[in-house]
């Protein structure tokens, strides 16, 4: 699957814009703040309904305007028909999905069906921050991955939201005492979901680990081990029994404190945590390694799936800022040798990316990015 053109209407700092891309690479040069890294997030939209950079969609809509649209247009090859995919936001009102014109009955049926990974620089975050970030990532890229694994996981979210809001009536109004009879329904119904999200996590995390564990080696070529383990306090008590246990306390927090949503992904190295011990060379290395994991398994499941060679959209936010030349030169290896399939790149210097691809073969095409305009070179 490749996007073949992109084209803008009040997202962010574009007023309008058209690109045409090639099949093979994309580069986006530009200055800082010219409008790189929100090209390749309009191209996140197409692929994920969503920002990879906010969570409040209304920011995506360009000062001043009250709508933006995102409209790309992909195939499947030569002699395929194209499929256009158009994500809109009114202000005010809710974002709209369309293929081909047509309405998704429900939002998520899209998703996992024009895959994109993002390497960028914000994803160090997952090292940094709290068990949150990793959750939504692994989340979100099973999702991808297994679309059985998000219907459950929206049910078990939606299950979530009536138990707490049921915890936090009680403590609101404890005059009209507690429906307990109703949160054993609730819970009756949780039990399956958050033991299946947890299974499915942790399987999942067995067939990626080693995927990851190759990456990692390739582009560091450390003598560290990396590796990632899944807890779960679901994995070794029965998750119902946990819920009973903890019912009082949750009655006192007012939230439900244990299940599915406390899960953690851990990140070590050399079996110590990478956020502690890991020097920044190595978090970014462990963090796109991670990244490119994410594209092998990606790319797997789209083959068994029978999409023939289809692979997902690569996006690179200025790596070459962030890596040095040895690791540059492993990951371009990996484009040279036609390991992705359509690469959008950005950097902020024209004659440094020619250099860096003059190894690549294959249709390269440079944009030059100014001030919300992008223009072919
Ligand atoms: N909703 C918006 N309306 C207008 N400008 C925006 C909006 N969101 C972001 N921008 C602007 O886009 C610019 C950043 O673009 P970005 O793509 O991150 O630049 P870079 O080329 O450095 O990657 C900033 O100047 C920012 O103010
Ligand atoms: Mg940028």
């Amino acid at each position: 699957m490749t996007l073949d053109s992109l084209q803008l209407l009040f997202f962010k700092n574009y007023e309008a814009a058209a690109l045409q891309f090639a099949p093979g690479l994309n580069c986006f040069i530009g200055d800082n703040g010219s409008g790189k890294t929100n090209l390749l997030d309009a191209i996140h939209y197409l692929s994920l309904t969503k920002s990879a950079l906010t969570a409040v969609d209304a920011n995506s809509i360009k000062q001043g305007a009250d709508f933006f649209v995102v409209k790309g247009k992909f195939s499947a090859g030569e002699g395929t028909d194209a499929e256009t995919i158009q994500v809109s936001l009114r202000q005010g009102q809710k974002k709209t999905l369309t293929h081909n014109k047509q309405h998704y009955e429900r939002m998520a049926d899209h998703i996992g069906r024009y895959p994109a990974v993002l390497v960028s620089p914000y994803d160090t975050d997952l090292i940094r921050e709290g068990s949150e970030e990793r959750r939504k990532y692994f989340d979100s890229l099973l999702s991808q991955y297994d679309h059985g694994f998000l219907d459950v996981l929206m049910a078990y979210n939606a299950l979530l939201r009536q138990r707490n809001a049921l915890l936090k009536q009680a403590a609101d109004r404890p005059a009209h005492g507690f429906d307990r009879d109703y949160l054993l329904a609730i819970d009756d119904q949780l039990v399956p979901l958050g033991t299946g999200l947890s299974q499915q996590r942790a399987a999942f995390l067995e067939r990626f680990t080693p995927i990851f564990q190759q990456h990692y080696q390739q582009l560091a070529d450390g003598r560290e081990e990396v590796s990632l383990t899944y807890k779960s306090q679901l994995l070794d008590t029965d998750f119902d029994q946990l819920l009973r246990q903890n019912e009082r306390r949750d009655l006192v927090m007012q939230r439900t404190t244990t299940g599915a949503h406390r899960d953690d992904f851990v990140f070590l190295m050399d079996g110590l945590p990478v956020k502690s011990y890991a020097s920044q060379g190595q978090q970014k290395s462990y963090a796109i390694a991670l990244k490119l994991a994410q594209f092998e398994i990606l790319t797997s499941r789209l083959t068994t799936a029978g999409t023939g060679a289809a692979k997902p959209l690569l996006l690179l936010d200025d790596i070459f800022d962030r890596l040095d030349d040895k690791r540059i030169a492993r990951l371009l290896e990996l484009v040279a040798d036609d390991t992705f399939g359509q690469v959008f790149l950005t950097d902020t210097n024209l004659a440094r990316t020619d250099r860096a691809l003059a190894n690549v073969r294959g249709d390269i095409r440079r944009f030059r990015v100014q001030g919300g305009t992008a223009a072919q070179l």
